[in-house]
């Protein structure tokens, strides 16, 4: 910044102002909510982040998915241009129509398999929020509805089953039943109604089904919680309970949904049908927040009426343009096929690593979402040395280190990640 605060470009980015006063700026004036590796970043293209000197790191984060179609994907960035340059992108009041919102329902409620094929094929709806967490609750208030309205469940005694080891975001119905006492301690009183199941234990949720439980809740992949896969046939399991117990069973693919395990939806790899799926962060392309929740039309109709749900920017017009910008790179480059091949590829390189290294325990996951679970615990004591390779990674859940870069990657990026975890953990 010059002293009459004018910000000097530069070719990294927005601003000339040192690194050391950016960590100065955020550590006095930003809540210390993060947990933060000491790299600013001032540009971001493709797979790579750079630095204000030019330094390029390799990013295995993309933003816990966000950035699914690489950072400033030219035809994302082509799509908000144009709509701000055509004053088409600004918010507008809900209470009129705008031809982006109408076209990005109708591209999400029909890239979206039927949901819930039991209430009948009558195509999707879709209720657009910002953030994922929001459309997170949006799903809850789904399931509690139906509880009450369609089972005859009391209103307020509505129970929903979910799992340890969840993530769901951060406010606080979501965090209410979360494992982690850090999130919750201290934010009471905290939301009622929500039963915790190992996950993968379906015995557990035949056991915890009561005649309150009106839906389950669940991650088909545990991102946040350790880069888990549910044991073959949990979700399968999950549907057939749903299924005879009239429950609405919904999927939170925040995280692995829109091609990051391989499939366009994870589901898809067990070819189970969720009544409802939660997408965000990719969705929109790393460029402006969006989330949804996808149901049957039925369903949706049942719950959400004027005036019973709503939020001033989710489906504003530069966020819709933005994702129906984004969801046709998804399918236009096969990013989900990609993200199989690549990820295979990449997942055999790493698994031979962890053959020869004494400090992996497993090795998990699929597609480009890749869990090196550590023997010591400490999985940002890698991602560290990574950082020092040009390797942006952090940790899953403190114990593994999360691969998880934009699915446009290709074999030479694999390399590129692979000889650098060789480095750090092969003595
Ligand atoms: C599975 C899952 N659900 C919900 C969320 C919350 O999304 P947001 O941070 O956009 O609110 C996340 C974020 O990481 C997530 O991974």
């Amino acid at each position: 910044m010059t002293k009459t605060g004018t910000v000097n470009k530069t070719e990294y980015g927005f601003s000339r102002i040192s690194d050391h006063d950016i960590l100065d700026f955020e550590h006095t004036y930003g809540a210390d909510h993060y947990q933060r590796l000491g790299l600013v970043v001032r540009k971001t293209e493709g797979v790579w982040l750079y630095t204000i000197d030019g330094r390029k790191y390799l990013d295995c984060l993309a933003a816990y998915s966000a950035a699914n179609q690489g950072h400033h994907h030219p035809a994302i960035v082509k799509a908000v241009v144009d709509a701000l340059q055509g004053h088409y992108g600004g918010v507008i009041s809900n209470v009129v129509y705008t031809d982006a919102f109408g076209l990005f329902l109708k591209k999400v409620a029909n890239l979206v398999p039927q949901m819930a094929p039991r209430f009948g094929e009558n195509g999707n709806k879709v209720l657009a929020k910002n953030g994922g967490v929001e459309s997170v609750e949006t799903a809850i208030k789904m399931m509690r509805y139906y509880g009450y309205k369609a089972k005859g469940i009391p209103d307020g005694k509505q129970e929903i089953i979910v799992f340890h080891n969840n993530f769901h975001g951060r406010m606080i119905t979501v965090v209410s039943f979360s494992d982690s006492k850090k999130s919750r301690e201290g934010f009471g009183p905290l939301t009622p109604g929500f039963v915790t199941v190992a996950y993968g234990d379906l015995e557990g949720v035949k056991k915890a089904i009561t005649p309150n439980t009106c839906g389950i809740l669940v991650e088909p992949g545990q991102g946040e919680g350790g880069m888990y896969t549910p044991p073959k046939g949990f979700l399968k399991g999950l549907r057939e309970l749903a299924d005879n117990r009239d429950l609405l069973l919904m999927f939170d693919e925040i995280q692995v949904g829109l091609g990051r395990t391989g499939k366009m939806f994870c589901f898809q790899h067990e070819n189970v049908i969720p009544d409802g799926i939660i997408l965000g962060k990719a969705i929109s392309g790393g460029l402006v927040p969006l989330s949804v929740f996808v149901t049957n039309t039925r369903l949706m109709d049942m719950a959400f009426q004027a005036g019973r749900d709503g939020s001033t920017y989710g489906g504003y017009p530069l966020a819709c343009v933005a994702a129906n910008a984004a969801i046709d790179v998804i399918i236009n480059e096969k990013l989900p096929e990609n993200a199989a091949r690549v990820g295979a590829y990449l997942k055999k390189k790493i698994d031979a690593i962890a053959a020869r290294s004494t400090h992996v325990k497993e090795v998990r996951g699929r597609g480009l979402f890749i869990g090196i679970e550590v023997l010591n615990g400490e999985a940002m004591q890698y991602c560290r040395k990574l950082l020092e390779l040009g390797i942006l990674a952090n940790d899953s859940h403190g114990h593994t280190i999360r691969i998880s870069p934009p699915l446009i990657l290709d074999e030479e990026g694999a390399d590129y990640i692979a000889e650098r975890l060789e480095k750090v953990l092969v003595d």
